[in-house]
């Protein structure tokens, strides 16, 4: 049975995952900052959440209502047989997005939906399974805007930016999805060689890596919020996770990670492997004015601290001007990209950008520069 499915996204990625969409053979019926609408099986639902390098979650719609207040929607949450959804003795959470003048906090929507579900299911059962805020279990999403209501599974359950490889945190470190979204507005997807000094616990080099080898970003993630339902096939996702592994793919260039921190270094090291992709990375402990740069151009992507989270602006004066001062000596024939929140500090970097696009990362704007090295 095919029903509306909504992927979220971060504010910037939306056009780069209404691309992937598509190249799932799947329609883009709307595309919009907070995500892509689309339409399909469960079995698609799945692909996507293993397949989608900048989605955050994807929701698999269950039923449209329309709802006043909170009664109304006790009450149309308890018309969904989820008896055939989620097993009695599993675990569910709600979480949802309220525009709606009767809901004050959403907690007390989210509580009633539960209320609904588990009313339900124990009338079915007998048994009725267990809730609390974990979204390791069954998740269901409200989006409420007004009188209209969507009841959603939320298939992804943990957001997809965790994709399970990265153990080894340091601080201020980029999200998993938000670094794939700049690789691939970059337009590198594994031609030329990727250099990513000041990588910290190396999300950009181990995206790129996945990218080059045309490796899902789920593969490693050992559990979705779908595989906590009983519409869960077993079968059809050993399948397409087998369909998904791909041949050898041959990498033309090199992926460069370094930074000056060597447990930096070592944590990068670590997530790489445990993301499968650690022979492909070329590990360096080492300045940014030393990073190792081979000969025949490619693209350079630098994420350094921007003074909110870490260190203060003033004091990271030096630190773009020495990334400048990279790009201009070191990076001839390569495009260079800045990733950062401070607009101020950017133009410490002394070149002319030729492109800027914002990012939200969290609820920080943030912005990646791009410089023609030539
Ligand atoms: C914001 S973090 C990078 C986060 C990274 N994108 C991630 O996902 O984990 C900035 C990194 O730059 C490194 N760094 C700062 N100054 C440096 C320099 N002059 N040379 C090399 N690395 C530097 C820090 O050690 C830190 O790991």
């Amino acid at each position: 049975m095919k029903t509306q499915i909504m992927v979220t996204t971060a504010r910037g990625l939306e056009n780069t995952l209404r691309g992937e969409v598509a190249s799932l053979g799947l329609p883009v019926l709307w595309a919009g900052s907070s995500g892509v609408k689309t339409e399909g099986t469960f079995v698609d639902a799945m692909r996507l959440n293993l397949h989608c390098r900048t989605g955050h979650r994807v929701l698999f719609l269950i039923k449209s209502a329309v709802c006043m207040n909170a009664d109304d929607l006790y009450r149309e949450v308890f018309t969904v047989p989820w008896e055939s959804l989620i097993p009695a003795d599993g675990y569910v959470s709600v979480s949802s997005h309220i525009a709606n003048e009767t809901i004050r906090d959403n907690r007390y929507a989210n509580l009633r939906c539960k209320d609904a579900i588990v009313d339900r299911i124990k009338e079915k059962k007998g048994k009725r399974p267990d809730a609390g805020p974990e979204q390791t279990g069954t998740v269901v999403n409200i989006y409420w805007r007004g009188e209209e209501c969507e009841i959603y599974l939320d298939t992804s359950g943990e957001p997809l930016s965790k994709r399970g490889y990265r153990k080894m945190p340091l601080d201020a470190p980029m999200q998993e999805t938000l670094a794939a979204g700049v690789i691939l507005t970059a337009g590198w997807s594994g031609a030329g060689n990727f250099i990513n000094p000041m990588c910290g616990s190396g999300t950009l080099a181990i995206e790129a890596a996945l990218i080059a080898l045309r490796r899902p970003p789920g593969l490693v993630r050992p559990s979705f919020g779908f595989m906590h339902t009983l519409l869960y096939d077993k079968k059809a996702w050993e399948q397409i996770r087998a369909e998904a592994i791909p041949a050898n793919a041959e990498l033309t260039g090199k992926i460069i990670a370094g930074d000056h921190n060597p447990a930096a270094i070592d944590a990068a090291r670590r997530n790489a492997e445990t993301a499968g992709v650690a022979h492909r990375i070329e590990f360096s402990v080492c300045d940014i004015a030393e990073t190792p740069v081979p000969e025949g151009g490619g693209t350079v992507v630098v994420n350094p601290e921007y003074g909110i989270r870490l260190g203060d602006e003033a004091a990271l004066v030096g630190t773009y001007r020495k990334i400048g001062d990279f790009f201009k000596k070191r990076c001839k024939g390569y495009e260079g990209y800045l990733f950062t929140g401070s607009p101020k500090l950017a133009g410490q970097v002394g070149l002319k950008s030729k492109r800027r696009i914002t990012f939200m990362s969290g609820s920080l704007e943030c912005r990646l520069y791009q410089y023609d090295l030539y």
